[in-house]
């Protein structure tokens, strides 16, 4: 695993964009994946802005993400489809066939889960793959205990995540939240691999990640299995190391 230090939040988001941007310069019809939370939030708003500012060529890359949350609706904004939509697809003027998501409520999620790994398989692979970091060692919604060749599959979100969404959306007790999550096994397939992790809060899991035994009770611990994989940390993420 080749790591990457930034000294600030700032550096750190630039980095991050800067490492997207070559990934399509390098193979501008590239198949990457996107992860939604707090860390890319604003890696995806740098490269809106550089998009701006100087346009790049988009016309064949495809973007995916790696995750979904179920059972809401895809205009709720925290579904990861609207985030992502947000924040990096209508600013790079990615039309809807080149970003592919797994559904927020399909009638058959298993099917929903295999037709999706299996387009990514028939654009050719994932070619960049840009992975968050939970708490709990969680990478898409592979929580711990997930083997490290689970296909793409059906997930329950961590309970933090699981009750602010139960809120924001009004979910009742009666009604199950739960994801949809790209495997490990087609993660460690992909090309290359960005894991980003910022904040004091990542401290100690991206100690475990790097230090520790791997193993499938913290599910990031794959990625020392993975030939192509650089973690990029701010200096609070990197401060157990
Ligand atoms: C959620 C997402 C993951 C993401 C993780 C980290 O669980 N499903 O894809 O990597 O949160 O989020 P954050 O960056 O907000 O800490």
């Amino acid at each position: 695993m080749k790591i990457t230090l930034t000294s600030s939040e700032a550096a750190f988001d630039r980095m991050a964009a800067r490492r997207i941007i070559d990934a399509i310069a390098g193979n501008p019809a590239a198949v990457i994946g996107l992860s939604t939370g707090r860390t890319t939030t604003n890696i995806h708003r740098t490269i809106g802005r550089l998009y701006r500012e100087e346009p790049f060529d988009t016309s064949r890359v495809t973007f995916f993400g790696v995750d979904e949350v179920t059972h809401v609706p895809r205009s709720y904004a925290g579904a990861c489809y609207t985030m992502l939509k947000n924040q990096i697809i209508d600013p790079l003027e990615i039309p809807d066939d080149r970003f592919l998501m797994l559904p927020t409520d399909a009638p058959d999620p298993d099917a929903a889960c295999r037709a999706f790994q299996q387009s990514l398989e028939d654009r050719g692979g994932i070619d960049y793959l840009v992975l968050g970091l939970g708490t709990n060692g969680h990478v898409g919604f592979n929580q711990p205990g997930t083997p490290f060749d689970s296909d793409t599959h059906p997930a329950r979100m961590d309970e933090a995540l699981e009750a602010r969404i139960r809120r924001e959306t009004a979910t009742p007790p009666s009604v199950d939240l739960g994801g949809l999550t790209l495997g490990i096994r087609p993660m460690l397939q992909a090309r290359r691999i960005l894991l980003v992790a910022k904040g004091a809060v990542k401290a100690p899991i991206v100690r475990e990640m790097i230090e520790g035994p791997v193993t499938t009770d913290v599910p990031a611990t794959f990625l020392r299995l993975h030939p192509h994989c650089e973690v990029l940390l701010d200096n609070e993420a990197a401060a157990f190391l």
